[in-house]
């Protein structure tokens, strides 16, 4: 099958990629790019465990062809770290003890992440609205909500404090 190019940024880097046009961005990012902090659950959109952001926007990655994201911005679970130090969602997602296997939790924090960057305060509902369509088999949603919550610009400037 011929390729077509794209040119995208990915986690902040320019990416100039040739691509078959059918190819899965979840598939792109993974087998092609290495970002493998992205998992496949589904693959039909169900699951959440792809999620990435496109353009800030939190979308199933298995459900995105690879040439929609020509000139646009995708954010991986990978670009949410600023080198060794983990983002205030990460860290809280550590205290709160909401990882158990750790497979959706790529998934979640994207979905998290779209959220507090449009709402730093959210509700318990807009918590839980945010993270619907992201399965946990763990079932450990309720720290999961927490750790989300509690990821508020207070708690970020106490642990920037105590460092
Ligand atoms: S792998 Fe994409 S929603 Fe499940
Ligand atoms: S922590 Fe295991 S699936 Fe969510």
């Amino acid at each position: 099958m011929n390729t077509i190019p794209i040119r995208t940024t990915i986690n902040g880097k320019l990416f100039d990629l040739n691509i078959r046009p059918n190819t899965a961005l979840l598939d792109l990012l993974r087998d092609e790019l290495g970002l493998t902090g992205t998992k496949c659950g589904c693959e039909i959109g169900e699951c959440g465990a792809c999620t990435v952001l496109l353009n800030g926007q939190a979308v199933n990655s298995c459900l995105v062809l690879a040439p929609q994201i020509d000139g646009q911005e995708v954010i991986t679970v990978e670009g949410l770290a600023q080198g060794n130090r983990l983002s205030p969602l990460q860290e809280s997602f550590l205290d709160h003890d909401a990882v158990h296997c750790g497979f959706c939790t790529p998934g979640m924090l994207m979905s998290a992440k779209s959220l507090l960057d449009e709402n730093s305060n959210p509700t318990d509902l807009q918590v839980r609205t945010a993270i619907s369509g992201n399965l946990c088999r763990c079932s450990g949603y309720q720290r999961i909500i927490e750790a989300i919550r509690e990821t508020t610009n207070e708690t970020n400037k106490r642990r920037t404090n105590a460092k």
